[in-house]
């Protein structure tokens, strides 16, 4: 792989990878470690990547992926995982520090701190919430909650990608799935009730029948749209 458009250009999903290759777990590893730096937002970081390698896990794993194409020959499995539960950690881990970044500057705003400090377990933990974004009560917990799932799940969803495209670096193959049964994921790997598995990755080397015909977009006119 030379440049960024090769790597692009090659990633497909791969429904069939090759059972005689010589599989590299090192490989996986380092495209996690890349997967790290994915943009996210505020830099919270509420994200878990687990890995299933252990040929008995994978076999259940596979089973909870619906036993579908793109699981059953991978190597390996990955699930994107959001990790809500973490915010006063992260929260905390960036509060440090700005304070740190500020600590010669007695004179700082008070604003400056906010944002890790009272903004975030305002979103993240519901802290003082007297109402979210106009709405009171219930309906605004819920309201808060959802936005929160949603704001984690893109955020994994960019490491997701940095994984595959690290993996393609490496003339590796994946497949991304959200056709599993989130329960029983969640059970295997022993994941609290609150998180949500974004994504599971599939992850081997393409056999060539394992790509599923030529790429299909749609026209380039028909989603870039100029304002
Ligand atoms: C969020 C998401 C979920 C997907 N779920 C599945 C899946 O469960 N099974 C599968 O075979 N492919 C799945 N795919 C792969 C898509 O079908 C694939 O990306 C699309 O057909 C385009 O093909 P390409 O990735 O080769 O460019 C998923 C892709 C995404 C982004």
């Amino acid at each position: 792989m030379k440049n960024f458009t090769d790597i692009v250009e090659y990633r497909r999903s791969i429904r069939k990878y090759d059972q005689e290759f010589d599989f590299d777990p090192k490989v996986v590893e380092r495209a996690l470690a890349l997967a790290t730096l994915a943009p996210n937002s505020s830099n919270m970081q509420m994200w878990e990547f687990h890995r299933v390698k252990s040929p008995e896990k994978v076999e259940l794993m596979k089973t909870c992926c619906l036993g579908q194409n793109a699981a059953k020959t991978a190597n390996e499995l990955v699930a994107f995982v959001t990790t809500p539960h973490k915010w006063k950690e992260r929260a905390d881990m960036n509060a440090k520090v700005i304070r740190n970044a500020f600590a010669s500057k007695p004179n700082t705003p008070e604003h400056v701190f906010a944002y890790y400090e009272k903004d975030m377990p305002f979103l993240y933990g519901g802290q003082d919430m007297v109402e979210y974004k106009g709405v009171a009560g219930e309906e605004g917990e819920n309201q808060r909650k959802e936005d929160v799932r949603v704001i984690l799940n893109k955020s994994v969803a960019l490491a997701a990608m940095t994984f595959m495209y690290a993996l393609s670096e490496e003339g590796y193959d994946s497949c991304p799935m959200e056709g599993f049964e989130e329960d029983k994921v969640k059970e295997l790997l022993g994941l609290p009730k609150e998180v949500d598995v974004c994504m599971v990755v599939s992850c081997g080397k393409r056999l060539p029948e394992g790509v599923y015909g030529p790429r299909l977009r749609v026209e380039l006119s028909d989603v870039v749209k100029e304002h």
